[in-house]
């Protein structure tokens, strides 16, 4: 038996990066897979591999930061699938500033992107999980969520909404049957962090208290995904999965 079989789950940022890697181990795991980003080509792409192995997918042109795009998304899903099972907030931007040099405009870009995205979207799936008696978020934060680095204050205050929003979801949806979870990556090779990673000076930073000492793969964030978009987390709600090499151990 497949882990998320027939499951209906949108993956926003399915474009590229781990936001791809999750809507492909979803989908060979038997999901019919949403995959939304504003990237139509690398979004099309993904879907183009994921039926090509075999697997079950769509793609929606969404802008997470408006609400219109949501609206429209969601609706779509209800037409040609009649049901939303799981969300996936996974979009997300990174801009490398320190607290001094960031401007009210990147302070508000990361907050649309990474904060106010994973509200309205919530709030645009709520009306058909709550009909439905049940639905499962899975919101993407980070280490950053938990504890602070260098350079990034906006992305880290973003990210640290993210986890908390997530336990005040956990609590207002719990009595529709709605679980809600956060995810807490460390560093992971994508694009976000590609640069960084190939330049010698910033990698042991960046890497820092990794216990490990590697980076992960976005494949190995998409394996406690997947536990969290399947019945196998059916009482994990309002937690935070951290899936970091054991960067925040110590
Ligand atoms: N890479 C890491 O080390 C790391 C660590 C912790 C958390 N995260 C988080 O994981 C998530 C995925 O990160 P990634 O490394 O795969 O990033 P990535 O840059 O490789 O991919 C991000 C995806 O989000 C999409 N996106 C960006 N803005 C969007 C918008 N407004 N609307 C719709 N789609 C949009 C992009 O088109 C892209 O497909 C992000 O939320 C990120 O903050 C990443």
């Amino acid at each position: 038996m497949k882990r998320v079989q027939d499951k209906v789950i949108l993956v926003t940022g399915g474009a590229m990066g781990m936001g791809q890697s999750h809507s492909e181990l979803l989908a060979s795991q038997g999901a019919w897979v949403f995959v939304a980003d504003m990237n139509i080509e690398l979004g099309q792409a993904t879907v183009e591999s994921i039926c090509k192995n075999g697997g079950k997918a769509d793609f929606l042109k969404l802008d997470v930061t408006k609400e219109v795009d949501w609206n429209a998304a969601v609706s779509q899903i209800i037409e040609k699938a009649g049901r939303i099972d799981v969300l996936i907030n996974n979009a997300g931007i990174l801009i490398l500033k320190p607290v001094q040099d960031t401007t009210n405009d990147d302070w508000d870009r990361t907050f649309d992107v990474n904060a106010r995205s994973v509200f309205i979207g919530t709030r645009a799936v709520i009306p058909f999980m709550q009909k439905a008696g049940r639905g499962n978020i899975i919101n993407v934060s980070s280490i950053y969520g938990l504890v602070g680095a260098p350079g990034a204050s906006a992305y880290e205050a973003s990210k640290g909404a993210v986890r908390l929003f997530t336990k005040s979801c956990a609590v207002d949806l719990a009595p529709f049957n709605i679980r809600v979870n956060s995810v807490h990556p460390g560093v992971i090779e994508t694009q976000m962090t590609r640069d960084m990673l190939a330049d010698p000076a910033i990698r042991p930073a960046l890497l820092g208290a990794t216990l490990l000492n590697r980076p992960a793969q976005p494949i190995e964030v998409s394996q406690a995904v997947l536990f969290l978009a399947s019945d196998e987390s059916s009482f994990v709600h309002g937690a935070e999965l951290v899936v970091d090499g054991g960067y925040t151990a110590n």
